[in-house]
């Protein structure tokens, strides 16, 4: 049997391969797409199991917040509440090379693994074909950039076909990127304007579009990276990880079969993946979270998760979630 490998599409041959791509997409699947910053590995923003699949892939050790990508300022509506600054700088950059963090929209239909449980969004409109399978698709994707975690972000299709050789990616390849850096991160409220992330739109530019003063992020500041704050998610609940005797009435996080543990004090069982399947739990898991905060024990007791794999990433976010809140 030969091994697996990607396949790559060509840009002349995108249009007439969309119900591939949308099938790949709508069945949770990643896709590799070019933007005009960097290639990334798109996944359905409302699917569970696909945002998890980008997780998986990349190997990310932890679930940092993704961007969101959009086929344009209404499309976006239905997921953020844009106020006047958001949308000034929507209208002046997009499509483009600006993500904007925003208010996340109540019942919004994002899996919770794209925002890392956060009530925020961050949100973009890329340019030419990423944005075309989008307006497509009719959903919004997520998309990091299509590298392996801890590795460079690739510029052209070949760069991800080397990163993910071996593997049945589909590769949509549209040349070089333009520009090669990741968008521009900002946080837009009515008098302040937060760069979290430089990149290829200035905050000169950012400063002329509205005319108000733009402040930089430091490096390692709290708000620069959200996802990487030790206690990001914490339930109210105090949690311990790790358990394999459920203490008398907490609320047990279960994973797998029951096997050698003892389930017998739980007050109520929420399983991550009764067959023990990693990228169904990651899926699961903030609102499995969130459940069990909502059912009035004194403890959330985790079992054990093993640390392969989606489950590395898993038990950095549970570790978060146990740990001391920070002030
Ligand atoms: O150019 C780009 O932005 C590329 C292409 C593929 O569009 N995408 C990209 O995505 O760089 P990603 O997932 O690597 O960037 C995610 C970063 C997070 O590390 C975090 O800093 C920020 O975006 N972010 C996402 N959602 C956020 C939120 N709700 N609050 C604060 N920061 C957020
Ligand atoms: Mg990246």
């Amino acid at each position: 049997m030969s091994a697996a490998s990607p396949t790559i599409i060509k840009s002349v041959e995108i249009e007439s391969k969309m119900p591939e791509i949308c099938d790949r997409l709508g069945s949770g699947q990643c896709v590799a797409i070019p933007t005009e910053t960097v290639y990334g590995l798109a996944a359905d923003a409302t699917h569970g199991i696909g945002v998890a699949s980008i997780f998986e892939m990349k190997g990310r050790p932890s679930f940092n917040p993704l961007i969101c990508h959009v086929d344009g300022i209404d499309m976006a509506e239905h997921y953020a509440d844009i106020g006047d600054t958001a949308r000034k700088l929507a209208d002046a950059f997009w499509p483009g090379p600006l993500t904007l963090i925003l208010p996340l929209k109540d019942g919004s239909k994002i899996h919770p693994l794209v925002t890392a449980g956060l009530d925020t969004i961050g949100i973009r409109c890329p340019k030419g074909i990423a944005c075309r399978v989008i307006e497509v698709y009719g959903k919004p994707l997520a998309a990091p950039s299509a590298n392996r975690s801890g590795r460079i972000s690739p510029t052209r299709a070949e760069h991800v076909q080397a990163e993910f050789a071996g593997t049945q990616l589909l590769i949509l390849d549209d040349g070089p990127c333009d520009i090669g850096i990741e968008s521009t991160i900002v946080r837009a409220s009515a008098d302040i304007l937060e760069v979290l992330r430089p990149g290829s739109i200035t905050a000169s530019m950012l400063e002329e579009t509205l005319g108000i003063r733009v402040k930089i992020a430091l490096p390692g500041s709290k708000i620069e990276a959200p996802g990487m704050m030790k206690s990001h998610y914490a339930p109210n609940t105090p949690i311990q990880i790790n358990q394999t005797i459920c203490p008398e009435g907490a609320a047990l996080l279960a994973f797998g079969k029951q096997d050698g543990k003892d389930r017998s004090g739980a007050r109520v069982i929420v399983n991550l993946s009764p067959s023990g399947d990693l990228k169904e739990a990651a899926s699961n898991l903030y609102a499995c979270m969130k459940e069990l905060d909502a059912a009035g024990a004194e403890t959330i007791s985790t079992e054990p998760i093993p640390a392969t794999g989606l489950g590395v990433a898993i038990n950095d976010r549970l570790q978060r979630a146990a740990a001391p809140k920070e002030s």
